[in-house]
């Protein structure tokens, strides 16, 4: 039988099946829980609990210390109820969230395609539409796996049952090797999502700065696609980092979409080039845009998609450049290799 879970400040009240997990209740049910890595780790999904009893789950001690439980807090992504329960959690408003139900969806691959030496392009047909923002990130599941992988969507919303994932390899990962040499065109796969609020910041229409490294473009090119399908005017300048030309990845597409939309400035950046005929940037990204908007970043909204010591490069620039952090927006998901 169900219970009631009751989420306070907001008042929303969720049903939770038996062994469900009340991050999945309310996710499934459209209604926002902070969360990251989905497996009691990271501790972003810590509740406070006001009335009933949880079973704690696998909730690491890392991420829900002994006093905490004692305090009645609990992790959202690992805890369990048996009777109602009412929870209180830190949700920031976020008015350009929309409630969209996490479910899951069937698919098959339709295509794969290497876009760099180092990163899997795959499409999958859904067997049925998946909504989502773009930016959001889904969850793969991957046969051998018990714990999916977390990877964002590369298309538009608007591409109907086709969904675009692109997936970077990680030598020394389980499961990014695993997909590179074992998933082939014909494969029937489940997806979960969609999950995460990394998405355009539209209430605030401000000029925007992407930053993307490696595999890191997949939620900027959805941004960037919808942006533009659907008729934004605000400026929007693409930093897209790669260490040189070979693992550039839709290099002519964001050329000719510059073509296309006068608002639009795509800044591909080498940061190993040994080519003499690139004529393009060379460097780092944080530097480029640095030099490009002479240190000033206000009035803009930065969102960065990329390796952590690209991003840490990126903010440091930015804030120094006097953009605060409410105006930088970073991708927050953890999933194993
Ligand atoms: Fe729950 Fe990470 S500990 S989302």
């Amino acid at each position: 039988m169900a219970c009631k879970l009751e989420i306070e400040p907001t008042g929303d009240i969720v049903d939770v099946q038996e062994n469900q997990t009340l991050l999945d209740a309310a996710l499934r049910q459209g209604v926002y829980l902070p969360h990251a890595c989905n497996h009691g780790l990271c501790g972003t999904c810590k509740v406070e609990i006001l009335e009933g009893e949880v079973d704690y789950g696998a909730a690491s001690s890392f991420a829900l210390m002994d006093a905490e439980r004692e305090d009645g807090y609990c992790l959202a992504c690992t805890a369990t109820v048996e009777e109602d329960v009412v929870i209180e959690a830190d949700i920031d408003v976020d008015v350009d969230a929309r409630s969209i139900p996490v479910k899951d969806v069937w698919g098959t691959v339709i295509k794969r395609e290497m876009l760099t030496p180092r990163i899997l392009g795959l499409w999958l047909e859904l067997d049925e539409e998946l909504d989502f923002q773009a930016g959001q990130y889904i969850n793969y599941h991957v046969p051998g796996f018990e714990e999916p992988r977390a990877f964002s969507l590369a298309n538009e919303p608007s591409s109907g049952k086709v969904i675009e994932l692109n997936i970077g390899i990680i030598p020394d990962g389980e499961a990014t090797p695993w997909i590179h040499q074992n998933v082939k065109v014909g494969d029937r796969r489940k997806i979960t999502g969609p999950f995460g609020r990394f998405f355009v910041k539209k209430s605030a229409n401000k000029p925007m700065i992407f930053f993307a490294g490696g595999s890191g473009l997949s939620s900027p090119k959805s941004m960037i696609l919808d942006e533009l399908e659907n008729g934004c005017t605000q400026d929007i300048t693409l930093f897209h980092g790669a260490r040189n030309e070979e693992e550039l990845y839709y290099a002519d597409m964001f050329r000719d979409l510059e073509k296309k939309h006068k608002n639009f400035r795509y800044i591909p950046v080498l940061s190993d080039n040994k080519d003499s005929s690139w004529k393009g940037e060379v460097g780092f990204t944080n530097d480029v845009a640095k030099k490009m908007y002479e240190g000033k970043f206000d009035g803009n909204k930065a969102y960065l998609c990329g390796p952590p010591m690209m991003s840490d490069a990126c903010i440091k620039v930015l804030m120094q450049g006097r953009l605060f952090e409410k105006d930088i927006h970073t991708e927050k998901f953890f999933s194993k290799a």
